[in-house]
């Protein structure tokens, strides 16, 4: 994720990125820039929110006022955007007035749609303002048009930054954008909760979703909500009929329901709720989700990534940067210039696209035959390509999307697919099941894995091994796709080793796999860590005792650096970048309580553990009441994030394109903003660590 460049490894014909740490000492890297931001002469920033609020505003705030602090600036914030610089409403911030906003919703600092911007006048006025009250740089967190407020300060000398905040997506430079994560989550939990009743009633439901001209909302929740119709700007040619005639050819094979998730920019769902009620004789009703979206306490990610959004704006300006925006592109956080990011054009994810056609399929006859609608012809089933498919190890939340993806994708593209039950277990003990369109049909929402999964010792043995290839032989596998962690890559190497062509995904909440940036289940194990730590945070603080908080990861710190960083912990502890000194954590820990500050949350790695006697030792040392709580597998369960979901699907459908172009060996992946294959061999032996920028990051906002 960090930009470093070096050690860079050919694995296929894709570039694998080696991260290796180098952990910079963090007081010298802080004077460093301490000598920058001299040169820059920047002595205050200004800090606003502006336009459309998202989930995650205050954790950029937060981020921006204290990695400020500790580098000597001062921060002022100016309330409801643009409109609080024209009309003065500006307050001095410091690292307390921060303190308990990265878990809150909306933005602290209020914001506004501000139309004096728009004119010379007010714009003459704003940049005025920022002399007045000695504003040498102004941080604006939102959207294009907010930018197009920072162009104009710039223009008469003002230093800006811009941070893409909106819920919407649609910002060109950038692949994140502040909010859209945890509004397409709120979305999808809604949608999730329409099917239900939609099923019960055999009823068809229109879900308008936000996002102004843009579809990115629409067709995340698309795929997540295994919706059967989705309806963007970018996508959609008003062809109703088209829509009514698959409503009627589904209802008419036994669907249930009918979900047709509709942007913002196309809108009229009650109007096309009637007119299909009308010719489909089916009841059909819309649901606009409207502000719902834009609440609720931020997501995993949008608090982590907004985090790093907030210290990345103040980096550039140590650095003498100015007039850019901050942007993740390519796995990395960078920035653009501010013109140039304006200027650019984006479109919906092609390969996304792709899958939502492939996984929704109007009509298809091949899925519509395997389901049992329409007659299969007897000389259809000879010379299909066989697939077998399995979960193994640990389970993960969004296992079931990918399955679902692999045996959709893979009958639309006529070929049969076998699950083998428990993994490897399932292979040498010949359990397994021809898959079916139905057998994945309401499952992308679902917690766990249909196919079971399971760590098997026998397939460690030649034995074993030899039974499963046994097996695979018998039903004529051409390729077997295996879902999992680095444990089921490893079995997966073994039976490369013995000529079968194995296609990994990898499955994991530990996101420990090293050749790929996102592994299956991590976004759903980290939110559920956050919403456990959240509030062992409120009854901590309620009640002034320290909490030690230990949370998944085998030999890995990535939870621990996400988790510790979102719920705002004084402490992250991992063996890839943080000090273990107990005594060090025990002196700060009583020379904070001296200075009145109640909370000590510490998030400890399950690789350093141990948690229970660090509690006890903190205990006894600064008699503050200590609790350490070891989430373990509740980290494993529940439904599955949106990013799960729509990532699980999206890796599904590339194995099975990887089988059909003759692809042989390969582990599918998330890297550099797209999905790739990587020859598997090589890319089991890369190394990963956690995010060297974030681990830097989290020790100045813990403060
Ligand atoms: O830009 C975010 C957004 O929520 C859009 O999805 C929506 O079209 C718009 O803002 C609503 O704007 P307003 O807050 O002005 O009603």
């Amino acid at each position: 994720m960090a930009a470093k460049k070096k050690d860079q490894k050919e694995t296929g014909s894709k570039t694998i990125r080696k991260v290796k740490v180098v952990n910079k000492d963090a007081e010298m890297l802080e004077k460093a820039e301490e000598k920058e931001a001299v040169k820059h002469n920047i002595k205050t920033i200004g800090v606003l929110t502006s336009g459309g609020d998202a989930p995650g505003m205050n954790a950029a705030v937060r981020a921006v006022v204290r990695t400020a602090i500790a580098n000597g600036i001062a921060v002022k914030g100016i309330k409801r955007g643009f409109s609080g610089l024209i009309d003065e409403d500006i307050v001095d911030l410091n690292s307390r007035s921060v303190a308990d906003t990265i878990q809150k919703g909306g933005t602290f600092l209020f914001t506004a749609r501000c139309p004096e911007m728009i004119t010379t006048e007010g714009q003459d006025i704003a940049a005025e303002n920022c002399r007045k009250h000695g504003i040498d740089a102004l941080i604006v967190i939102g959207g294009d048009g907010s930018f197009k407020g920072c162009l104009a300060l710039k223009e008469r000398g003002i230093n800006v930054i811009g941070i893409p905040g909106t819920i919407d997506l649609d910002i060109a430079c950038t692949e994140y954008t502040i909010g859209f994560d945890t509004a397409v989550n709120t979305a999808m939990h809604a949608i999730d909760k329409i099917r239900d009743t939609s099923t019960s009633q055999e009823r068809c439901s229109i879900i308008e979703v936000m996002g102004r001209h843009a579809g990115y909302i629409a067709l995340w929740c698309g795929l997540a909500n295994g919706a059967e119709a989705v309806l963007t700007t970018e996508l959609y040619k008003y062809e109703e009929q088209k829509l009514i005639n698959d409503i009627q050819t589904k209802r008419k094979s036994g669907r249930k329901h009918y979900i047709i998730i509709n942007a913002e920019g196309i809108g009229d769902s009650e109007g096309m709720a009637r007119r299909i009620e009308y010719a489909t004789g089916m009841p059909t009703s819309a649901t606009i989700l409207g502000y719902l979206q834009r609440g609720g306490s931020p997501t995993c990610k949008d608090r982590v990534f907004a985090s790093a959004f907030g210290a990345k704006a103040v980096d550039i300006l140590l650095k003498g940067g100015s007039d850019r925006v901050v942007a993740y592109k390519n796995g990395a956080f960078v920035d653009f210039d501010m013109d140039e990011a304006l200027s650019m054009k984006k479109t919906l994810d092609p390969f996304l696209v792709d899958m939502l056609g492939k996984l929704t399929r109007k009509g298809d006859s091949r899925l519509m035959k395997n389901e049992g609608m329409l007659p299969v012809e007897s000389d259809e089933s000879a010379g299909k390509k066989v697939i077998g498919v399995l979960t193994s190890g640990m389970d993960a939340p969004g296992m079931n999307a990918a399955i679902r993806a692999v045996v959709r994708t893979a009958i639309g593209d006529n070929m049969k697919v076998i699950g083998f039950r428990r993994g490897y277990s399932g292979l040498i003990e010949k359990d397994y099941i021809e898959m079916t369109n139905k057998t994945m049909s309401e499952t992308v929402q679902r917690g766990g894995t249909q196919l079971l999964a399971s760590d098997c010792p026998e397939f460690i043995t030649e034995e074993g091994q030899l039974k499963a290839i046994e097996t695979l032989k018998e039903l004529k596998i051409d390729a077997l796709v295996i879902i999992g962690g680095n444990g089921t890559m490893r079995g997966g190497l073994d039976l490369i080793a013995k000529g079968i062509n194995v296609v990994g995904i990898p499955a994991t909440i530990d996101l420990d796999v090293a050749c790929t940036e996102y592994t299956i289940g991590f976004d759903t194990a980290i939110n559920t860590a956050m919403e456990a730590i959240d509030k062992i945070r409120d009854t901590s603080a309620s009640h002034e005792r320290c909490s030690v908080i230990e949370v998944a990861g085998k030999k890995s710190g990535h939870n621990a650096l996400w988790c510790g960083i979102a719920t705002g912990a004084e402490e992250i502890i991992t063996n890839e970048y943080h000090d273990q000194n107990q005594q060090r954590m025990i002196s700060e820990i009583i020379s904070k309580k001296k200075l009145g500050k109640r909370l000590h949350l510490i998030v400890n790695s399950e690789a350093v553990g141990k948690s229970a006697s660090l509690a006890k030792n903190i205990e006894f040392a600064t008699g503050l009441e200590t609790r350490a709580t070891v989430l373990g597998i509740l980290q494993c369960g529940g439904a599955p994030s949106c990013q799960d979901r729509v990532f699980a699907s999206a890796m599904g459908g590339r194995a099975v394109e990887v089988i059909n172009s003759g692809g042989k060996n390969r582990i599918v992946a998330y890297q550099h903003g797209e999905f790739t294959d990587f020859d598997m061999e090589k890319a089991m032996k890369l190394d990963k660590y956690p995010d060297a920028y974030m681990a830097e990051m989290s020790k100045k906002l813990a403060r």
